[in-house]
């Protein structure tokens, strides 16, 4: 695998110029809790997989002069503003803390798919940004600390640093120094391919850090929900190691139904899926009845991720596309980890 940082760590010194990009990951056992708020520390393991195509790119750069006072931080095109801005701004500052005196920056990021739509936009974006500012700063960091450095932008972040199957551990030390991501496999292990079904392009109505919190506070199912990741994580690290299709896809989607019965079970109860959504469901498992491997994942949002093999990937997109609510199917295959571009 290749390494996610450059080889020339701290040595470098810092130029404060950089862009790195990110892939999106999607967990096949969830994450959804915390057991700590401000180190952003989960409160279970999870275990996803890498995409390609879909891409957060993220660049760096010293702030020219008249630009006005702290940094700048732009998102797909657009000065960001407001909580957006400060979730941003906060994690700038925390990954530079250690690297003295710098320059006031200028940070873009983009993304080449929908932002904050249940996409993970926030795992590709952080892992990006984590690495871009660490480059800048002349302060690269081995894979592990880089990953723990992006769980405290978004907990799923922490997984896309790294590319193909991947394993987060939620660790049990009060300062989250155990908690991490860990290759599992690279992507040429089991070449899975994700069709996206996009539903819907607006962002979601209740963000996954409030969400989660609200699960903790009121769902009577979130004890339980909580106990049984470890049992999920051994199975599906036992089903990829294997290739074994019809292993993941029970307990793949399991950890997604249980994941939404803690969410509807909330107060207010958190409900994230549209009718096309149940509809994808159905479909897929039908599909599946039908003898094709292919099971059905869901985030924080409506849309719908069927995970299959490439031999099932034309009829499943064709299937997808057929769903009445359905804007688009989005194909991708399993991608590498996040990569430094410049310099
Ligand atoms: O990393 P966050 O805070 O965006 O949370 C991710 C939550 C889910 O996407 C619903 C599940 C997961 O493990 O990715």
């Amino acid at each position: 695998m290749n390494s996610p940082v450059p080889a020339a760590g701290r040595a470098a010194g810092a130029t404060w110029s950089a862009t790195a990009c990110a892939h999106p990951n999607i967990a096949l056992v969830k994450y959804w809790g915390k057991r700590d708020l401000a180190l952003n520390l989960p409160a279970t393991g999870s275990l996803s997989l890498t995409l390609d195509t879909l891409q957060s790119r993220c660049q760096v750069a010293p702030a020219a002069d008249g630009d006005g006072d702290g940094d700048i931080i732009v998102l797909n095109g657009t000065v960001a503003a407001g909580a957006q801005r400060a979730r941003l701004a906060t994690f700038v500052e925390l990954a530079l803390a250690d690297l003295g005196g710098r320059p006031r920056l200028r940070v873009a990021c983009d993304n080449n798919f929908p932002t904050g739509a249940g996409l993970a936009s926030s795992a590709s974006g952080f892992a990006a940004l984590g690495l871009a500012l660490r480059a800048a700063g002349g302060g690269a960091l081995p894979p592990a600390e880089l990953s723990r450095l992006c769980r405290r932008g978004s907990g799923s972040a922490a997984r896309s640093v790294f590319g193909g199957f991947c394993r987060m551990r939620a660790g049990e030390r009060p300062d989250g120094a155990d908690a991490f991501a860990e290759p599992l496999a690279g992507p040429e292990h089991w070449p899975l391919q994700v069709l996206v079904a996009i539903v819907q392009r607006g962002a979601k109505a209740v963000g996954s850090g409030e969400g989660m919190e609200r699960s903790r506070m009121t769902s009577p199912f979130y004890a339980a929900w909580c106990a049984g990741a470890a049992g999920d994580l051994a199975a599906a690290a036992a089903a990829v190691q294997a290739r074994d299709f019809a292993a993941l896809a029970t307990v793949a989607e399991h950890s997604c139904l249980k994941m939404f019965g803690v969410m509807q079970a909330s107060l207010p109860p958190l409900l994230y899926w549209s009718p096309a959504t149940l509809a994808l469901i159905d479909t897929v498992r039908g599909l599946r009845r039908g003898g094709l491997d292919v099971l059905f994942t869901c985030d924080a949002g409506p849309q719908v991720k069927a995970i299959c093999t490439p031999s099932a990937a034309p009829a499943v997109a064709r299937a997808l596309a057929a769903v009445p609510g359905v804007l688009e199917v989005i194909g991708c295959g399993i991608g590498g980890g996040a990569q430094l571009l410049e310099p």
